[in-house]
């Protein structure tokens, strides 16, 4: 149970922040380096659990759920990845972070760290990029999420989850790991509908990011799992290829949600980069 007086009915960490733009809910826990950790779509921030256990002994983890999303504000319409990204900078300045941190984002969580990179490149040490794209939608699929935005506000979000749920994970997962599958079928049905079809509106107008992948001049982590069918690992080794000082790395045996379905192998290779490119 929370640590917060006021919410003593949230998760262990977890409190809520006001923002000027909102307020938001996000865990934080430990102490040392912050790393930011940013949830994928229609998600929130319990997805990383298994990271925010593993790492808060020697790093203060921090957990957002993203505008939309979880316990945090709702604003319907669009929300672009780019007010995301500056949701996450308000959530710093509130919570009074000022060194640089770590931002490991998956899926919509890497579009909005790159956008983030974008907007705050002063206040990353280091990225982590897992299952993510640098393209941008197609016309066909940005037309295909405008679509899904409707139907999440008029039958609900588990719609939206149920078709997303095949995508998901890797077929040895829904075998092997039903708790699993039946946790993220739980989250994704109670996600705010307006606040899925917001992000699914700011997923269809973001940009590419491909001509940008020179100039992050930042130590990277890109992280796949073996058999992602959104970001494929050869997508991902793109991008790994045009980040200067980017690593690349291989889950194997997992899907696009490689941190929850392979969490030893996943939380190995993160603390592994983390201890090697930024030492404490
Ligand atoms: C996610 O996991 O965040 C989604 O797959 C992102 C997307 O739909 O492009």
């Amino acid at each position: 149970m929370s640590n917060d007086p006021k919410h003593p009915s949230l998760p262990v960490g977890g409190r809520k922040i006001a923002t000027p733009g909102g307020e938001f809910f996000l865990i934080d826990r430990g102490q040392g380096q912050p790393v930011l950790f940013v949830h994928g779509f229609p998600l929130d921030h319990s997805m990383w659990n298994a990271q925010l256990d593993a790492l808060s002994p020697d790093y203060r983890v921090l957990a957002p759920d993203l505008r939309g999303f979880g316990r945090s504000d709702v604003t319907p319409g669009t929300v672009s990845m780019a007010t995301m990204a500056d949701d996450l900078a308000a959530m710093l300045d509130a919570l009074q972070i000022t060194e640089p941190v770590v931002l490991c984002g998956l899926s919509m969580g890497g579009y909005v760290a790159f956008q983030f990179w974008r907007k705050h490149a002063a206040r990353l040490r280091a990225l982590v990029l897992c299952d993510t794209r640098a393209v941008a939608d197609t016309p066909e699929a940005a037309a295909g999420r405008l679509a899904t935005a409707e139907r999440a506000v008029s039958e609900g979000s588990a719609v939206v989850g149920e078709a997303m749920l095949p995508k998901l994970f890797a077929a040895d997962t829904f075998k092997n790991n039903p708790t699993l599958i039946d946790q993220m079928r739980q989250v994704m049905a109670t996600s705010p509908p307006q606040g899925v079809a917001a992000a699914l509106r700011g997923m269809a107008e973001r940009p590419n990011v491909q001509a940008d992948l020179p100039q992050i001049a930042l130590p990277t982590l890109v992280i796949v799992g073996e058999h992602d069918a959104i970001s494929s690992p050869d997508e991902m080794r793109a991008i790994a290829d045009g980040i200067p000082k980017a690593e690349f790395q291989i889950i194997a045996g997992a899907g696009h949600m490689s941190p929850c379905e392979a969490p030893i192998e996943f939380n190995g290779a993160l603390e592994d980069f983390l201890s090697r490119r930024l030492p404490i």
